[in-house]
């Protein structure tokens, strides 16, 4: 039996993504297969199918680094055929071992999380890497940050992950600032929790090394100069949580925001397997208060055969909200 797949090759030194036909057997080994049927779209699967940095570090290799589908085969004894599972965040998969843009995967059963009953996939899909990062930022204001000691910025704000920071600070009652480079998104950022939505440029209210206190907490998911500026803006005692490099890898920034006002910068790794998730993931799970109320407003589907597409557009930052592809 074969099935399409998009896989990436090395061809003179250019990363090149295809669709292409495949059986079983050349997919790398597992001992659980998954009939795919639904995939997410990070930043991180855009740039790694569309060729940008080096996300795949083996040729070839089928991106895709989030999926949920249905077990048709395993040899392991905690999964059988019928099993409704999901695979994210597994330390290769996508990205050194084949991934999720297929419809089939073949992954170690170590990888594998269950969808929990009564939850569909799509859902678990739509949330993924970019809600769980998003939540484990959230959880780190909620520890250090009270509702009432000001506003938390979020950076980036109509990107997936971003989003859904939105809606859950706006979920624990704090007042949620998106900073944007699409003002015409406006709507949609209100709609999700923000209480007002600013341009990338108005983040700080100037260049100095220390600006007027605006934040008392922030989620950056774009680095960069929008994160200098959110530091040089930050009130004293303010937790900024840096997650992304949208915008940049780079941050050049001074020492004053650390040294006078005492702003901590908390970097976040939301990339562990579904089974290590723990806490932060049963509070995401319907009818926990970090459920993002929003999700279906958030995540939208797309259809396999326009993925490509959709990746280029990604790169342009022409998206908002989180894509799930659909098998
Ligand atoms: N550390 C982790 O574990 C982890 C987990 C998940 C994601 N991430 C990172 O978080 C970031 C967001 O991921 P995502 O999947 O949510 O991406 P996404 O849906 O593509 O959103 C990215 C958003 O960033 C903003 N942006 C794009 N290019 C920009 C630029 N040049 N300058 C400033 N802002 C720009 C855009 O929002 P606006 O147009 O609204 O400004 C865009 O919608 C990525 O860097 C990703 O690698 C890290």
């Amino acid at each position: 039996m074969s099935f399409k797949a998009i896989k990436q090759f090395l061809e003179n030194d250019q990363r090149i993504s295809r669709l292409v036909e495949l059986n079983i057997e050349d997919l790398d080994p597992g001992e659980v297969v998954i009939k795919t049927q639904y995939a997410a779209v990070n930043y991180k699967d855009a740039r790694g199918v569309m060729g940008v940095g080096k996300v795949i570090g083996r040729f070839p290799c089928i991106p895709g680094i989030e999926m949920a589908g249905t077990v048709t085969e395993s040899s392991h004894p905690d999964f059988k055929p019928g099993d409704l599972v999901t695979v994210q965040g597994g330390r290769d998969f996508g990205m050194r071992r084949d991934g999720a843009y297929s419809e089939y995967v073949r992954v170690p059963a170590a990888w594998v999380g269950r969808v929990p009953a009564g939850t569909d996939p799509f859902d678990i899909v739509a949330m993924g890497l970019a809600a769980y990062t998003s939540a484990v930022a959230v959880v780190e204001i909620e520890r250090r940050v009270k509702t009432t000691d000001g506003p938390i910025i979020v950076t980036g704000g109509t990107g997936g992950s971003s989003s859904f920071a939105i809606d859950m600070l706006a979920g624990l009652g704090y007042e949620v600032v998106a900073s944007t480079g699409k003002k015409s998104e406006e709507e949609y950022l209100k709609s999700i929790g923000a209480t007002r939505v600013i341009g990338r440029d108005e983040i700080a209210g100037g260049d100095k090394p220390l600006e007027e206190q605006r934040w008392a907490g922030a989620i950056d998911a774009v680095g960069g100069a929008p994160l200098d500026a959110v530091l040089r803006s930050a009130k004293k005692h303010a937790v900024v949580c840096a997650f992304g490099n949208a915008a940049s890898e780079t941050l050049t920034t001074s020492i004053y925001p650390f040294i006078l006002r005492s702003v901590s910068l908390v970097g976040i790794n939301g990339n562990h397997p579904v089974p290590q998730r723990g806490k932060t993931w049963a509070r995401m799970a319907k009818g926990g208060d970090l459920h993002p109320k929003h999700l279906h407003q958030i995540a939208y589907p797309i259809k396999f055969e326009n993925l490509l597409e959709h990746c280029a557009k990604v790169m342009q930052a022409g998206i908002r909200g989180r894509a799930v592809v659909t098998f």
